[in-house]
């Protein structure tokens, strides 16, 4: 063969590999509205930089006439590239190959991606969009995928890991995804289920469409399985490539500084009235992490699950922060189940990768009622009382109105190893509100009383004059100080440029035993 023949078998399996599935396939991947992988890459990738690996890796196949299809990649595109310049590892699940089914080949292009991140610290992503284990080659394939899941596991904590899911997921293809840190969806052209509609209907005799089942929608507001649900693809690589711009590359590098010409002393005076004076007034406590935060800007995670409780991502004075924070305008800011298990993973995950804690407060307590109770709010409640307690990352707390009962412990409070924590004029920290403590203390007087209303308003007004307020606590040093809201902002860069070198660590374990 000449020199010229070698260059040229070299471009026709350039050529075959990017072909993928072929132009029929691809033409039905455009027509479902999706991307192919390749072009899915090109979105997510800095221009240039995507150094693919394997590109011309088989699968070794005999049985139900493979060996006479063989498309090179095998139906998924892996290697490295850059985002915002800063190595990442990627994998994109090409349905147009096999329904980008998943085959021994497939699943050790994947793992050698995933090996090389965690040997080089930088995040894996992976863009998943597979009809499954692939059938013909039977419990190879399900070997693989638990190859998959146990690199996973391994890499959980050591580099940030993220799914996007772009088509069908289904069986234990979902429990990849569900260990990464961030699960992201796009309406309409994805789902996520272990098992689908049709064995539901089965086994059970409910009718329910995938997209109720397992769609977006489903995920990002009902079950909280997904962090993102985009309106698009490149809105979901988009959303891809900004998270990761809030992320270290490994736990042991510190999150990425953003210089930022908003000046950390900046003072707010619409913080002042931020906070309404009636008690039980909601409020939305998004304003005041907005306009604490650098530009004015918060990127939020899991808007659409649990809204009583937000969290996300933001910078102040450059720094990443992770903010977690009760939402007035939700349940009155309760804790309840779903608010505690979506904090108690966003703290720990904060926690793995260095990201420092901003918790801004304002809750009444957990949610009382039986479907909470019977449900394990214990058990549940337990998992972010563990999370902040076990966090060793800088911890800055400001409390803007209640901090009730266990609650108050909870939300990263001063005797949880809380670092710095502030509390507004307007703080109440009480073991719980006036009305229901004068209930409980007053009980039998209120009986006697000749006017049972005007002698419980009176001990109302005794009772929030006692306790209603921050001073108590920072008269014990359980606040560090009582701030002007206007002075959140400085006083919040100012805490965590001290706490930058910040050392503290738990005593040395496997790992502990949390309520899961
Ligand atoms: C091999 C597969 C495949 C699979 C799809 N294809 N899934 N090939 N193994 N698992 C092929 C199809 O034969 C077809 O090939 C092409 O991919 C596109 O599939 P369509 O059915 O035409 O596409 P669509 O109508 O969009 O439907 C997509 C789908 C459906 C919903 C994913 O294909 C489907 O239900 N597939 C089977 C899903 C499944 O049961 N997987 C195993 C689950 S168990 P041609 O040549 O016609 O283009 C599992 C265990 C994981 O995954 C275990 C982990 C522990």
């Amino acid at each position: 063969m000449s020199l010229q023949e070698r260059f040229e078998e070299l471009h026709r399996r350039h050529a075959e590999a990017e072909l993928g599935g072929g132009d029929e396939r691809v033409r039905r991947q455009h027509k479902a509205g999706k991307k192919t992988a390749r072009e899915r890459l090109d979105l997510l990738l800095d221009p240039g930089t995507f150094l693919e690996l394997d590109k011309f890796v088989v699968h070794q196949t005999h049985d139900f006439g493979m060996a006479e299809q063989r498309i090179p990649g095998d139906g998924v595109v892996t290697g490295g590239g850059r985002i915002h310049g800063r190595p990442v590892f990627v994998f994109a699940q090409d349905f147009t190959v096999f329904g980008g089914s998943l085959s021994e080949a497939y699943a050790r292009k994947i793992c050698k991606v995933m090996d090389l991140a965690l040997k080089t610290g930088a995040p894996v992503i992976g863009l998943n969009d597979s009809g499954g284990a692939r059938i013909q080659e039977g419990v190879v394939s399900l070997a693989g995928y638990a190859d998959i899941f146990l690199r996973n596991t391994l890499a959980s904590g050591v580099v940030p890991q993220i799914s996007a899911v772009m088509g069908p997921c289904a069986g234990g293809a979902v429990y990849s995804p569900a260990i990464t840190d961030f699960v992201l969806m796009v309406k309409h052209t994805s789902y996520m289920f272990v098992t689908g509609p049709d064995v539901i209907r089965a086994v059970t005799h409910e009718e329910v469409s995938a997209e109720q089942l397992g769609g977006a929608e489903t995920h990002g507001s009902t079950s909280g399985v997904a962090h993102f649900a985009a309106d698009s693809e490149e809105e979901c690589l988009a959303i891809i490539r900004e998270l990761v711009s809030f992320l270290p590359q490994n736990n042991l590098e510190d999150p990425p500084l953003r210089p930022t010409t908003d000046p950390v002393d900046r003072r707010d005076e619409s913080l002042q009235s931020a906070v309404p004076e009636q008690p039980n007034r909601p409020y939305d406590m998004k304003t005041i992490i907005e306009t604490v935060l650098d530009d004015r800007y918060f990127f939020e995670v899991q808007a659409g699950f649990a809204p009583n409780i937000i969290i996300g991502f933001g910078r102040l004075g450059g720094r990443p922060v992770g903010i977690v924070a009760n939402q007035p305008a939700h349940l009155a800011g309760c804790l309840d189940i779903n608010a505690s298990v979506k904090a108690a993973r966003f703290v720990r995950f904060c926690d793995c990768f260095n990201v420092p804690l901003v918790t801004f407060v304002d809750v009444p307590g957990f949610l009382p009622g039986t479907a909470q109770e019977l449900g394990g709010i214990i058990k549940h409640g337990a998992k972010l009382l563990y999370a902040f307690c076990e966090a060793t990352v800088p911890k800055l707390t400001v409390i803007t109105r209640k901090a009730y009962g266990g609650a108050y412990d909870v939300m990263s409070s001063k005797h949880i190893r809380g670092d710095v924590n502030l509390a507004y004029p307007t703080a109440e920290i009480a073991v719980m509100g006036p009305e229901g403590a004068v209930n409980i203390l007053y009980r039998r007087e209120m009986e006697s009383a000749g006017d049972a209303a005007a002698f419980r308003d009176g001990k109302i007004r005794e009772y929030r004059e006692k306790f209603a307020n921050p001073y108590i606590a920072a008269e014990r040093g359980y606040i560090d100080e009582v701030i002007e809201p206007k002075e959140t902002r400085a006083r919040l860069c100012e805490a965590l440029a001290i706490l930058h070198t910040k050392r503290d660590a738990n005593p040395p374990k496997k790992h502990g035993n949390m309520p899961l």
